[in-house]
Order: structure tokens, then C-alpha cells, then sequence
């Protein structure tokens, strides 16, 4: 069976679901059109999740996919919690305010329990795909019995040999020029891997299909990673310009101004590749303490970004972007879905 049998859709490409970024207006669109929309949960809390799931399904009978995070919860620190809050305080000082005095786990862990997994069995979406991690054999099989596609995103060749061992049906391969956040299992070891040469890799390797994700910005770059093994292309970056995202003006407006991405773990505690900001110019400074675990750090950073886009600051936003961001175009979802249709099929 072809992915595009399995999924039920009539293109090679996936919206990336982006938490944040993602709505159900944008799902729909992208699905309407024959390719696989998706939602980006990992955020969300279960109950919100199903209302963005029902809400998505309310606008599209097309397939789509949802996204949930499959980090291994850590405990916080309190030393490196309590460094990183009198680092960050200046930039607090700056807007006239004080850091909090203590860090929140702001969401949890598909792992920890089976709330995420119990919305997703009774919402029946079409798919459902994992970042940073696997979830646990119960979990499933339990998305199996469901006959609900299971994906997972792979950084290095190891973490593929293991979803695969998992028996995921489709793997994600996330190469270094992808934007928001890495996918890697442990984030202090990473292959660092370019998109290209990771679908090579994992499609040498594996039996699992592979999904290419990482700096597909047109059909040009789509094409390439078909030919190299990919069954389809995820794009993200290239989404967060249409309409229907929930990216705010001043995101939208970094996405065609500026070009240069960096990857920090100082906004969320794990690295993510975004628009270079006050985070990479000044507090990723050789000085700077370890940052605390994620997603406590992410907590920090959001108040942060809250007070300074009150004050209109917005130098220290989360505009997550990949590395090929300057060839951003500006196009709705479903004329974005089209182009990339004819790009793909043009010689
Ligand atoms: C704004 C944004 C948010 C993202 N959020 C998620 C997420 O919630 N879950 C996930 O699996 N991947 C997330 N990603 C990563 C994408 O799934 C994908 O790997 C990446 O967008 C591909 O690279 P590109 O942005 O160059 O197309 C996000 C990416 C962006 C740009």
C-alpha cells in the first residue's frame, strides 16, 4: 500500500504541526486540498485538545494528523532553576518588572498518563505523530487497535532503528534546517543531520516509510527528497505566513525580514531553530548558566515574551523558522498546496 492509500490523501506533502502555530482553520485548508493537514497539541490540555480536534473535524471530512510532545519528564532543579532565574532578571528589570520566583511544568509529557491518549482514541483522527520520543507500547497498541496511523520523528539513525523496533508505521526524518523545536530523544546528543542526507540514511536502513521534514521550502527541494526516499514532504516554516496560522503580526512580519535562523535551548530548555532574537544575541552568552529542564524553562521565557510584546518588544519572541526561511513566499495554505503540486510534477 502507498502512504498515499494508507493516509488517504491525494498529495505527498504534510503540514507540519507547529503547537502555537496550528489551528484547526489551517488543518482544514491543507487538508481540503488533498494533502495532510495537522494539529499541533503538545501545548494544549486535553480537554482543549479535543475541542481543537472536534473543531478541525467540524471543517474538514479529509484525513489530518495530530501532534503531541513524548519528551521524558524531568525533574527541575532547584540551584539551576534558581542561576537561570537571576540571569534572566535583567532582561525582566528591563520592562520594569521581577522574574518569577519559581518555575512551572507548563505541560505534560504524553507519557506521563493516557489523558492525550484517551482524547485521540475517542476522536478517532486519521493520524497521530510524536516529538521527542516514543510513546509506550501500551499507548500503541492501543492507537493500533484504533487502526489511527502512528508517526514519530527521528534526528539520527538510532532513533529511527528504534521507532521502527516500536513498530511506528511511518517515521519523520527532521533534519538540522528544520524550524521549531529538534525532535531528538536525548537533547544533549544531536547528529545534527541535514534533511537530505538523513531521508538517505534512514531509508537505507529502515523498512518503516520516511517523511522528509526540514527546510522544504518549494517543489524543487520536495522533489529532491522523493527521489532521495522520502513518500512525502512535511513543510512548516512555509505554512506559518497563511492567513489561517495563529502566527502574530509581528512573527509574520520577521518571517519575510529577516534570513538568518539560529538554534538556543534558552527559550524552551531543549534546542529549537528560530529567527535570531535577544535570546541568541544576548543571553546565549559563553557565560550563561545550563539552562533549567524543559518545559520549566519555557515557562520563563513565555512570561517574558508577554511582558516585552506588551511594551512592544518583540525581539525576544518565539519565531520559530528554519534555516531556508528567505525563500518564504507568501501564499494561503490551499494556493501554497497547489503550487507545491505543480512544482513537484514539473521536470
Ligand atoms: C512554528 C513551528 C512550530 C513547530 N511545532 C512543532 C510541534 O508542535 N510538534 C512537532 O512535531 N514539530 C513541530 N515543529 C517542527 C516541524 O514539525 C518540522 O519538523 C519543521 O517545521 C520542518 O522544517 P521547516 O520549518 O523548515 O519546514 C514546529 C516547527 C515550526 C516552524
Amino acid at each position: 500500500m502507498t502512504i498515499l492509500e494508507l493516509l488517504e490523501i491525494k498529495h505527498p506533502i504534510f503540514l507540519a504541526p507547529m503547537a502555537g502555530v496550528s489551528t484547526p482553520e489551517l488543518a482544514a485548508e491543507v487538508s481540503n486540498q488533498g494533502a495532510l493537514g495537522s494539529l499541533g497539541l503538545g501545548a494544549n490540555t486535553s480537554s482543549a485538545a479535543k475541542e481543537l480536534i472536534l473543531k478541525t473535524q467540524a471543517l474538514t471530512e479529509k484525513p489530518f494528523q495530530v501532534n503531541f510532545f513524548c519528551h521524558q519528564s524531568e525533574s527541575l532543579n532547584p540551584d539551576i532553576a534558581q542561576q537561570w532565574i537571576e540571569y534572566i532578571a535583567p532582561h525582566f528589570e528591563k520592562f520594569g518588572t521581577t522574574p518569577p520566583t519559581q518555575l512551572n511544568c507548563i505541560y505534560p509529557s504524553f507519557l506521563d498518563s493516557d489523558d492525550f491518549l484517551n482524547i485521540v482514541l475517542e476522536t478517532q483522527p486519521k493520524a497521530v505523530s510524536f516529538h521527542f520520543g516514543i510513546p509506550h507500547p501500551h499507548q500503541i497498541k492501543a492507537l493500533k487497535d484504533e487502526g489511527i496511523i502512528t508517526m514519530v520523528s527521528a534526528t539520527n539513525l538510532i532513533e529511527a532503528q528504534q521507532i521502527e523496533a516500536a513498530g511506528i508505521d511511518l517515521i519523520i526524518a527532521q533534519g538540522i534546517e528544520a524550524g521549531g523545536h529538534r525532535g531528538i530523544f536525548n537533547q544533549h546528543f544531536d547528529a545534527a543531520i541535514k534533511t537530505l542526507d538523513l531521508v538517505q540514511l534512514i531509508s537505507k536502513h529502515c523498512t518503516t516509510p520516511v517523511i522528509a521534514a526540514g527546510g522544504i521550502m518549494n517543489g524543487e527541494q520536495a522533489k529532491q527528497m522523493l527521489k532521495a526516499g522520502a513518500s512525502a514532504v512535511q513543510l512548516g516554516t512555509a505554512f506559518v505566513q497563511c492567513k489561517s496560522s495563529s502566527a502574530n503580526a509581528a512573527y509574520r512580519k520577521a518571517l519575510f525580514n529577516q534570513n538568518i535562523t539560529q538554534i538556543s535551548a534558552s527559550l524552551s530548555g531543549r534546542p529549537a531553530r528560530g529567527l535570531i532574537g535577544t535570546w541568541h544575541t544576548e543571553i546565549d552568552r559563553p557565560n550563561r548558566p545550563n539552562v533549567p529542564a524543559y518545559p520549566y524553562t519555557y515557562d520563563l521565557a513565555k512570561q517574558l515574551m508577554a511582558i516585552a510584546n506588551q511594551q512592544h518588544d518583540f525581539s525576544y519572541g518565539a519565531f520559530w523558522a528554519g534555516s531556508n526561511v528567505a525563500q518564504i513566499r507568501e501564499l494561503e495554505a490551499a494556493d501554497l498546496v497547489n503550487q507545491l503540486v505543480l512544482e513537484i510534477k514539473s521536470n
